[in-house]
């Protein structure tokens, strides 16, 4: 039987990727403010987040919400995170990459996760214990047993850069380790891909938990290991997340180690 709250999420995720679709081919009319260093709001973001939260609210009056464009609302064990345009930069540019996530937490656990591609009507969803799904299709990570050969996703540290030189160092080993880097620039989608197993791992350094919360059950759910760059459970904190099968992510996490350092410890 499906969690029931991941029904809601799922109606949510598709209403906010309805007016995603809609204004896609008229961004230039859109109002776009900047928040801070290269990162962007747009009117859309804040309809859709506003779509999702008016409907999840609807059902479920008396659960907390974080959404990326308003913040925290409400108190209380279970908590909504919502992203609700993830890779607002490609949206804003009509480059064809980017979701929406929604995740369910209960007392700090992710119970489900949605994330959904409303270009491609790619539907990524997932309920602890009862696997992770795309539309109809059961989701399994890919089974490669080592980097070599595998396809890497990663998103750059673009708002701040404070990790750069350290981000270099990664991204030249992880090139030349690997068959290929991805940067597509929806993190939530990145996960989701990793889930099915469309790329062998993903990594990132600073993300906030609405890009990565939904994704990050995802990818467990089909049966792959996420974790902060040290190997500990902290990335929903941290932001610093390393996701892939078992052997991937061991060895991912082998080759990022040597260039943390004081100022990006996990
Ligand atoms: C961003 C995207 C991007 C990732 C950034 C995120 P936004 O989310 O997920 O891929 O590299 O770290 O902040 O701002 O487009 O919702
Ligand atoms: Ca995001
Ligand atoms: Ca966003």
């Amino acid at each position: 039987m499906q969690h029931p709250s991941l029904n809601i999420a799922i109606r949510a995720a598709r209403s906010a990727g309805k007016l995603l679709i809609r204004y896609l081919d008229r961004v230039d009319l859109l109002k776009v403010e900047s928040k801070s260093h290269n990162d962007f709001v747009s009117e859309i973001d804040r309809s859709a987040e506003a779509v999702i939260i008016q409907e999840l609210r609807a059902r479920y009056p008396d659960h907390a919400i974080l959404a990326e464009e308003s913040g925290a609302q409400g108190r209380g064990d279970w908590l909504w995170v919502i992203d609700p345009l993830d890779g607002t930069t490609n949206y804003l540019h009509g480059f064809p990459q980017f979701s929406v996530s929604i995740a369910l937490l209960h007392k700090g656990r992710l119970e489900c996760g949605v994330v959904y591609d409303p270009l491609r009507e790619e539907m990524y969803t997932a309920a602890r214990g009862q696997g992770a799904q795309l539309n109809d299709r059961r989701l399994r990570v890919a089974s490669r047993p080592s980097l070599q050969g595998a396809l890497i996703g990663t998103g750059f540290p673009f708002r701040n850069q404070r990790h750069i030189d350290a981000y270099l160092g990664m991204f030249k080993d992880m090139t030349m380790a690997t068959a290929g880097l991805r940067r597509p620039g929806s993190a939530a989608l990145d996960l989701a891909y990793v889930a099915a197993g469309r790329t062998d791992g993903f990594w990132e350094i600073g993300l906030a938990q609405w890009d990565c919360a939904a994704g990050a059950l995802l990818v467990q759910e089909a049966g792959g290991t996420v974790t902060d760059l040290a190997g500990g459970k902290t990335y929903l904190e941290t932001g610093n997340l390393v996701a892939g099968n078992l052997n991937v992510h061991q060895a991912m996490l082998e080759l990022l180690r040597p260039h943390l350092n004081e100022r990006l410890p996990a």
